[in-house]
């Protein structure tokens, strides 16, 4: 019976993918925690522990005494945020990788899922169809910090046989959790303003292009990957996984089908040079082949579904 730590359950993919989890394993089987207060269905869904993941005593003590055997390792310091705090972001993207890794090599853990992003690519990569791989050279603190895990991951798995399994998520779009301070967060801040305000000040240009994956695809494509059996994951550092590209542009004019009074402006910050330093858009065939991912969310189904959901949330 496998028994599964959730580190960082409250935010954008942990408050789904918990959930899910306990689905598949029972609810009692999941140990959910965060450094912050979480939904009550995960609180009161479930075993829920407040723990900073950068307490490595209580860390072991919450793993030990649960006897777990997985751990997703959700935390992390998103692109928009990290550059407003480099230092302290690389700490906690860093320490809580490696407490995960050691603690998963002390007591002999089945198997560890930590997410990379598509900020490991940076401006010398080929931006159209990135390949699995290719030049590697970020330039932000995030993208250096996920980088630097692969590797770890990838060390880990050959000197210690952990095995840890990541995808290189692009970003996610999600309603039932606002996006966590990323480059990509604007596809999920559209929505709200459009419903709310029917119009929206978009922190990208209308041309940048970046690749975008529905929630309910990544989820499926997190535990496709974590239940694959081990000698199909070729792959150690992490898998590229494309979803779909579009344009801040492209998703206004969907919205507008829908919302057809619906305004959107643009007016680029500092993320700008962000998105620009990333793929706009990814191939992702060495995971179509090695452990069968697949994408069913396009632009049209996943706007539908977000301007439904997040209506509710208003009504
Ligand atoms: P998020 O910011 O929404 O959630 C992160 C959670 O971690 C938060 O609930 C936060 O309270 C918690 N946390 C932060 N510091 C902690 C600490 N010291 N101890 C315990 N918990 C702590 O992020 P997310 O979007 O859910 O992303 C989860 C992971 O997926 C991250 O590693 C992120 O880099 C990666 N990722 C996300 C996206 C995306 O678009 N959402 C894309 C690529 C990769
Ligand atoms: N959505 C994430 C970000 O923008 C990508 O890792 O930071």
């Amino acid at each position: 019976m496998e028994k599964i730590l959730v580190i960082g359950c409250a935010g954008q993919i942990g408050s789904e993918l918990t959930l899910e989890l306990r689905k598949i394993y029972g609810d009692s089987n999941v140990v959910a925690t965060d450094i912050k207060p979480a939904d009550k269905e995960i609180t009161e869904g479930g075993p829920f522990e407040i723990l900073d993941v950068l307490d490595t005593h209580r860390l072991f003590g919450t793993v030990s005494r649960n006897k777990i055997t997985q751990i997703y390792h959700l935390a992390a310091i998103l692109s928009g945020n990290a550059e407003k705090k480099p230092i302290a972001s690389w700490h906690i993207n860093m320490e809580s990788l490696l407490n995960v890794m050691e603690l998963s090599r002390e007591l002999n853990l089945s198997k560890v899922f930590w997410p990379s992003s598509i900020a490991v690519f940076g401006p010398t990569t080929p931006r159209e169809n990135t390949p699995q791989f290719t030049v590697m050279e970020p330039n932000t603190v995030y993208g250096i910090s996920k980088l630097a895990g692969e590797r770890w991951l990838e060390y880990y798995f050959h000197r210690y046989g952990i095995d840890g399994r990541s995808i290189r998520y692009p970003g996610l779009i999600s309603h039932k959790t606002e996006a966590g301070g990323g480059t990509t967060d604007y596809a999920v801040e559209i929505f709200y303003d459009a419903i709310r305000e029917k119009k929206y000040e978009c922190f990208l240009s209308e041309d940048t292009y970046l690749p975008m994956q529905f929630m309910d695809d990544a989820i499926k494509a997190t535990i496709n990957l974590m239940e694959a059996p081990a000698d199909k994951i070729q792959v150690r550092s992490s898998y590229n996984v494309a979803g779909i590209s579009f344009s801040p542009k492209e998703m206004a004019e969907e919205i507008k089908k829908q919302i057809p009074d619906f305004n959107i402006s643009y007016n680029p910050d500092f993320r700008q040079a962000i998105a620009d330093s990333w793929p706009k858009s990814i191939d992702d065939t060495v995971a179509q082949q090695e452990w069968g991912l697949t994408n069913s969310f396009d632009l049209k189904k996943m706007v539908e579904v977000m301007l439904r959901e997040v209506g509710k949330k208003f009504s």
